[in-house]
């Protein structure tokens, strides 16, 4: 109890000069050194000088990884030394870079697959989930989670989710099971960048233009000129894609949208399964009343329907985190098939009540997954004409066709055999998108 009072006074002496000074310790040994400086800045002004663990001083090469400790305080510090400012009784410790071993491949001929991450650094399995690589990163990063998703074989959202990662090993200095996690994440990413991501052609013309050496003489008319004047020229540069979008409005760039297989294969399956949605929502009241029930009944239904839409997008996060998305749609498209079956071979009360709760896999959880995947697999110059397109077909185009086709069904073949088609056109579209994800797997995880 005695000292803890000391020590308290000691910091309150230390606060009222706290614009002036801090101490820190390096080594063990005590320096009184500026406050405000950052940790490298400090270890120079106490006279250290760096020969390693310093790169950039941007917080861009990972070179200077620090783990430091506060007095009292019982949690380990991590952070990078150019970034991290010093605080009153911070104890040191730079670290020599994290030495982990590489898997050796040559990214032209590996191919990108659910297991190519897991064959190259099998020890991810071994992964406890403990999160202490993610408490460890100074980026920020979800590090943990860019983990599971390569256990996962979602090749994309490891590259995605490790994006901001600088290298630095601090996470694989802690992590228990050994794993590599900046060398798996690298890997992920480069497998991305060479064969999921879309090609960019305006990259592509550029590069050829770099190699005919187009803008030499601009680069050296650059390198002349003075800082302001770079500064201006570099705000009033255009932006092709702000351009692009602002001259095409709501759907710019749509041709370019349409060379993305994946999305138009998206867009037919969304599609048939929109027009199954809507015939329903038009003449499943009417199907109620056919079949003795009453308004309160389809009021009733109403309800259940959309109690169980809240409940799953409550957790719709989750699940997309955990499962992969032809398997949600895999899901979602049975879902859709057995309420149309169980609403055509069975029109009575308890059914007309009881399937409304597959309205949460048919209609909440399906909507969110489209949302995700379009974002997925879509560029930054299309995402918005993306959406915008997906909701014509999805409220637009399926509607007008599934109230269509769906009053001449009712109206000549009755609501049943309505039904009973909804449930072989969305068998259909399901499986074969499904076999279609499959077959592109390498695309999307
Ligand atoms: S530190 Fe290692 S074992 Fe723990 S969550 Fe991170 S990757 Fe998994
Ligand atoms: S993921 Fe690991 S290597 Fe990458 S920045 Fe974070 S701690 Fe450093
Ligand atoms: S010196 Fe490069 S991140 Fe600190």
């Amino acid at each position: 109890m005695p000292k803890k009072s000391l020590v308290k006074k000691s910091k309150k002496k230390n606060n009222e000069e706290k614009t002036d000074e801090v101490e820190v310790f390096i080594m063990g040994k005590s320096y009184k050194v500026p406050a405000g400086l950052t940790i490298m800045k400090a270890l120079e002004y106490a006279g250290y000088r760096f020969i390693r663990s310093c790169g950039c001083r941007a917080g861009f090469c990972g070179a200077c990884s620090t783990v430091y400790r506060i007095e009292d305080e019982q949690k380990l510090g991590f952070d990078l030394a150019c970034q991290k400012v010093v605080e009153d009784q911070m104890y040191l410790v730079q670290l020599p870079f994290v030495p982990a071993s590489k898997a050796e491949y040559d990214i032209d001929k590996i191919e990108p697959s659910d297991s190519t991450l897991i064959e190259m650094y099998p020890e991810i399995a071994r992964c406890v989930s403990c999160n202490t690589c993610t408490k460890s990163c100074p980026q920020d990063i979800d590090t943990m989670k860019y983990i599971q998703m390569a256990v996962r074989g979602d090749i994309e959202r490891c590259a995605e989710l490790s994006f901001d990662c600088i290298q630095c090993g601090l996470c694989a200095m802690r992590c228990p099971a050994d794993i590599k996690h900046y060398h798996l994440g690298q890997l992920a990413r480069r497998l991305r960048g060479k064969y999921l991501d879309t090609k960019s052609k305006n990259l592509a013309k550029r590069i050829k233009e770099i190699d005919q050496r187009k803008y030499d003489e601009e680069i050296a008319k650059l390198m002349k000129m003075d800082k302001e004047e770079i500064v201006k020229i570099y705000k009033s540069r255009k932006i092709e894609a702000e351009q692009e979008e602002n001259e095409g409005g709501r759907f710019a760039n749509i041709g370019k949208l349409f060379e993305n297989k994946l999305f138009v294969a998206f867009l037919i399956y969304v599609f048939f399964m929109q027009i199954t949605m809507n015939g329903n929502l038009t003449y499943f009241p009417l199907y109620v009343l056919e079949y003795g029930g009453k308004e309160g009944l389809f009021g009733l239904t109403k309800m259940v329907g959309s109690i169980s839409e809240i409940l799953i997008l409550i957790f719709s996060d989750k699940i997309l985190d955990r499962f992969k998305i032809k398997h949600i749609f895999g899901v979602s498209s049975s879902a859709f098939v057995i309420r149309w079956l169980l609403l055509g071979f069975f029109p009575m009360r308890s059914i007309f009540l009881g399937s409304q709760i597959l309205h949460s896999l048919s209609f909440g959880l399906f909507y969110v997954t489209c949302v995700n995947f379009i974002n997925k697999v879509t560029k930054d110059d299309v995402k918005s004409t993306a959406q915008n397109v997906f909701t014509s077909v999805y409220i637009g185009l399926g509607s007008i066709v599934g109230n269509m086709v769906g009053g001449v069904i009712f109206d000549r073949l009755g609501g049943d055999i309505m039904y009973l088609t909804w449930a072989a056109l969305a068998f259909t579209a399901g499986l074969g998108y499904y076999v279609f994800l499959t077959q592109t797997e390498k695309r999307v995880a």
